[in-house]
């Protein structure tokens, strides 16, 4: 008797995995929803990897979307991803469905040094997270007096950048350098409370820090890591970057730790570290890991817009010359442009949106994962599905934006010059931060930044080409994809402008 109650229980637990695997393709059939569509051609073992060019799959999606829909699937060796190539699909997604877009899949490269655990990037939707973003958000302090301090932080940085620009005299150089180690020392001074020389070794570090992480993180190349297992094994340029990326990282936070100890406690970091005890979910580890978060997050986005801006002003002097007599309107005695000015310069603020659109240079956001079965544009998602948000292909989506690759600022100002209102489709449908659970933390600190960058540079300075047979591509489909894509380098000449008093 009782070894037949064994059997018969050994037999129903040998068939849990091939009903649980029957109920995954027959539940969408039941709810009559459908499967998500497979882009064609899918090899054994391989999947679609040899039709997709990694370093360009932010416009091969786009591709395939006008001929496959805006939601398709697909395999790459042993990891399906589906992909949301609109804005409807992607706001119902990260709005709509809650937190059920929230999580993030299990990576190779993010599972290193338990990455996955601590960070508040690469962590799936926990109540550790949560917190996280709530005590990183409240100690930004992006509202009330929070900008005036953005201000005081900007202006001895940004007084600075103006006297290295003006000491090139008539010399050409290159923009993205200068404008990284600026925007780098104001995201220090919010995180550590600190200040550093432009060219000091912890600057320096950074920079190649951010350039290793970007190529490694990001869904071009360095996604081969996690796609193809026997890349993990042995020597190979992919793993030599984690690592190398990981080493540099671990050699600052040690030696930033061991020469201040404690941060000052207004700092994010410093606040991280009072949170930090007994029966807390913050220990070193988590704060290192937000440390690496925010400064590569919150750097390398802002300086490659402003390298991007002036790329595009190069090509489109009219526009400079705009935006140069709005500023002169609004701060007419040459003083330091303040951010009560930004309902004042409409312009300039079409200008920032129709930048963050054209380069939309976080393509494919971070990839997110669902937590549970979802669907969208009714079609059946199994919970723990790998989802990347093509911002790209919704940005540069014609139906939309019509004519998208120009740059045009108009989009966002009605016919008397005056910024859409936020509920205005073109502002509705501009998703460059994500949206929902995850939305990047940094949004108001990004825009408000970047309006104090721009408006001081071309209050300052007129920039002209060094030659303009050398520039390169002005149009974003030709950048460098990592995590964030990268115009290739050029270099600028910065004429200063007379004053007006
Ligand atoms: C132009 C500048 C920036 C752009 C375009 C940008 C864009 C994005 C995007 C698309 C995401 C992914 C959202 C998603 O997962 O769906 C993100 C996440 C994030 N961003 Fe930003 N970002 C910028 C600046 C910043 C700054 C200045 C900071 C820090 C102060 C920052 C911190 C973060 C963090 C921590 C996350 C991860 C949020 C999470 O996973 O919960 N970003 N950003």
């Amino acid at each position: 008797m009782l070894l037949e109650l064994i059997a018969t229980c050994c037999l129903i637990v040998s068939f849990i995995p091939l009903l649980a695997s029957v109920a995954s393709l027959v539940s969408p059939l039941l709810s009559k929803k459908l499967r998500v569509p497979c882009i064609p051609r899918r090899w054994p073992i391989v999947g679609n990897a040899f039709q997709l060019p990694m370093n360009r799959c932010h416009i091969i999606f786009s591709e395939w979307s006008k001929r496959y829909g805006a939601v398709f699937e697909v395999k790459l060796f042993n990891e399906k991803i589906v992909v949301l190539n609109d804005y409807d699909s992607i706001h119902e997604a990260l709005v709509q469905a809650g937190s059920t877009f929230a999580g993030r899949p299990r990576m190779h490269r993010t599972d290193q040094k338990e990455r996955c655990k601590n960070s508040i990037v690469w962590q799936t939707y926990t109540q550790k997270l949560v917190l996280l973003r709530k005590e990183v958000h409240r100690s930004l302090k992006m509202y009330g007096p929070g900008l005036q301090t953005l201000e005081d932080v900007c202006k001895p940085e940004l007084e600075f950048l103006m006297d290295k620009i003006q000491e090139m005299g008539n010399k050409p150089f290159d923009p993205s350098g200068i404008f990284f180690d600026s925007v780098c020392n104001v995201m220090l001074y919010f995180l550590l409370g600190l200040r550093f020389q432009s060219c000091s070794r912890e600057i320096e570090t950074i920079r190649e820090m951010s350039k290793l992480f970007n190529e490694t993180f990001g869904a071009g190349d360095g996604k081969r890591l996690d796609v193809i297992p026997w890349l993990r094994f042995g020597q190979n340029e992919e793993t030599r970057r984690l690592e190398k990326a990981l080493g540099i990282r671990d050699c600052l936070w040690d030696s930033l730790v061991k020469r201040h100890r404690m941060f000052s406690e207004k700092s994010v970091i410093g606040h991280l570290q009072t949170l930090k005890g007994e029966g807390s979910d913050i220990d070193d580890n988590t704060i290192k890991e937000c440390f690496t978060n925010l400064i590569l997050a919150g750097v390398d986005t802002t300086a490659t817009s402003l390298s991007c801006l002036i790329l595009i002003l190069l090509n489109n002097r009219h526009l400079q010359t705009q935006i140069q007599m709005e500023i002169d309107r609004v701060f007419p005695d040459g003083s330091f442009p303040a951010l009560s000015g930004r309902h004042h310069t409409p312009f300039i603020e079409a200008v920032i949106l129709e930048l963050l659109r054209y380069i939309s240079h976080v393509p494919l956001a971070v990839p997110h994962s669902t937590l549970e079965n979802a669907s969208i544009s009714g079609y059946h998602i199994d919970a723990h599905s790998t989802v990347y948000m093509n911002l790209w292909a919704s940005h540069h989506d014609e139906s939309v934006w019509p004519n998208p690759w120009k740059f045009d600022p108009s989009r966002f100002l009605d016919d008397r010059g005056s910024l859409h209102g936020p509920q205005h489709p073109s502002r509705k449908r501009l998703l460059v931060f994500g949206a929902g659970r995850r939305v990047c933390l940094g949004e108001t600190f990004a825009k408000n930044r970047l309006y104090l960058f721009v408006t001081v540079l071309l209050q300052r300075f007129t920039f002209v080409p060094e030659d303009p047979g050398t520039l390169p591509e002005v149009d974003p489909r030709s950048y460098d994809l990592g995590l964030v894509l990268h115009p290739k380098p050029f270099r600028v000449k910065a004429i200063i402008r007379e004053q007006k008093s």
